[in-house]
């Protein structure tokens, strides 16, 4: 493989631009949104409550989302369940947004996210006075959101987990909150909801020990240009590295907290050269130059993890090509995921004759090792194979990925431009 690549729009970032234009008061558009999978869960769920969502084009082309805010109180009560889909992002960051309404709703999924745990969003929530009830006690989706007859409350509350997505659902509980919501503990996350917080001037505080969050009166519209995302170019990142050729990553979102994997790539001994444009809507964008170089194994640790969560799959593979041992701590909440992420690159790894001793909470791969062709079922996890497809380029005869629309949730046409690039896969 070796070309340019422009990364398909951030999901992160989509999800969250569409969730707080729905907050929002009047018209706002988000230029170049995620338009797969999970995003659409998104935008679906949204426009369920009462949000009219239009798809225009701007002048230069690119598409562009506008949406009517119904603002902080105005979301009509849905005609039937909201779905989710795969998308866990959606359901937590709805969560949020769905406690202490006045209208009752029920939250969904497919089996995928039904077993995905939900109590560490439901529980906070439900000390904020929201009344929620759910499978197995609110552990996991459908949830019911019971009509609220007071406002959310305040709490001082300590995320026992670093997710992106628990901060997030809380941070956009807290904008309707009776006073401050404060979050310590597991606040080292990809921090976009922050960003965007700060983009429209909201008022959140940050300090040594968390997050505090003030309630407001209303949000402001706004306009923004969503980057590429990082994760979905790491795929195509590893691809290089591992088959030896040079990468042009254009127009990609460069947000700090999602660098992780490339920090980690550089201890590695890649190389890569990191250049910043202009920002948008409060993210550095630019581009990356990957170059490869012989690569040796790193130990990564649970701090680490919360800034590189999606690439750990990714570390498994490229730790197989590298000198010695590579391995990684803290990362028991991959078994979380759209799947249970450990036992998934266990079971690649050793389709393809690999070796990998998974441990509860990370692995040990210990390279290099020479693995031959095979046959691998992602069994519905976009992350999986698009992993198995990364890896490709390292083998004679690639491997055949059964399943691989399951990339799409994040990555529109993944096979499309992965055979562009000169990658084959069956
Ligand atoms: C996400 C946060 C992460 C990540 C997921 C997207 C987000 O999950 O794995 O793909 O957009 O907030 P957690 O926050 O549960 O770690």
């Amino acid at each position: 493989m070796t070309g340019r690549i422009v990364p398909p729009p951030d999901k992160s970032i989509t999800h969250r631009a569409l969730t707080l234009s729905g907050l929002a008061q009047g018209r706002s558009r988000v230029r170049n949104p995620l338009d797969t999978g999970d995003c659409i869960s998104t935008r679906r769920c949204l426009e369920a409550l009462g949000v009219a969502i239009a798809e225009t084009r701007s002048p230069e082309g690119e598409r562009v989302l506008e949406i009517e805010g119904r603002g902080l109180r105005g979301f009509q009560e849905p005609e039937n369940v909201l779905e989710a889909g795969n998308s866990g992002t959606t359901a937590r960051l709805l969560s949020g947004l769905l406690a202490g309404q006045r209208f009752l709703t029920v939250l969904n999924g497919d089996n995928s996210l039904r077993s995905r745990p939900m109590l560490r969003v439901v529980e906070p929530l439900r000390r904020m006075g929201a009344e929620i009830h759910g499978r197995n006690q609110g552990r996991n989706l459908p949830l019911v959101f019971v009509p609220a007859a007071g406002e959310l409350q305040p709490i001082d509350h300590r995320l026992e987990v670093s997710s992106a997505q628990v901060k997030s659902a809380l941070m956009i509980a807290a904008l309707r909150a009776q006073g401050e919501v404060r979050l310590r503990g597991g606040v080292d996350s990809r921090d976009h909801t922050e960003r965007l917080f700060d983009y429209l001037e909201l008022p959140l505080r940050r300090d040594d020990s968390g997050l505090t969050v003030q309630p407001v009166d209303s949000l402001p519209c706004f306009e923004l240009t969503v980057p590429g995302d990082i994760s979905s170019a790491a795929f195509f990142i590893v691809g290089a590295l591992i088959g030896g050729t040079e990468l042009l990553v254009e127009g990609c979102g460069l947000n700090p907290s999602r660098l992780g994997f490339l920090d980690v790539l550089k201890r590695m001994g890649a190389r890569l050269e990191v250049e910043e444009q202009a920002p948008s809507g409060g993210e550095p964008v630019g581009s990356l130059r990957v170059a490869p170089g012989p690569l040796h194994g790193v130990e990564v640790g649970t701090e680490s993890i919360p800034f590189c969560i999606d690439e750990v799959p990714l570390l498994a593979v490229l730790g197989a090509f590298a000198q010695g041992v590579t391995r990684i701590r803290g990362a028991g909440e991959l078994r979380h995921k759209e799947s249970d992420r450990l036992a998934a690159v266990a079971r690649l790894l050793s389709v393809l004759g690999g070796r990998i001793d998974l441990s509860e909470d990370g692995f040990t791969v210990e390279g290099p090792q020479s693995l031959r062709s095979g046959q691998f079922d992602p069994k519905g996890d976009h992350r999986i194979a698009m992993a198995a497809a990364g890896l490709s380029p390292g083998i004679r005869d690639g491997v055949t990925v059964r399943d691989f629309e399951a990339a799409e949730v994040s990555f529109p046409d993944f096979v499309g431009v992965f055979r562009g690039l000169g990658g084959e896969v069956s």
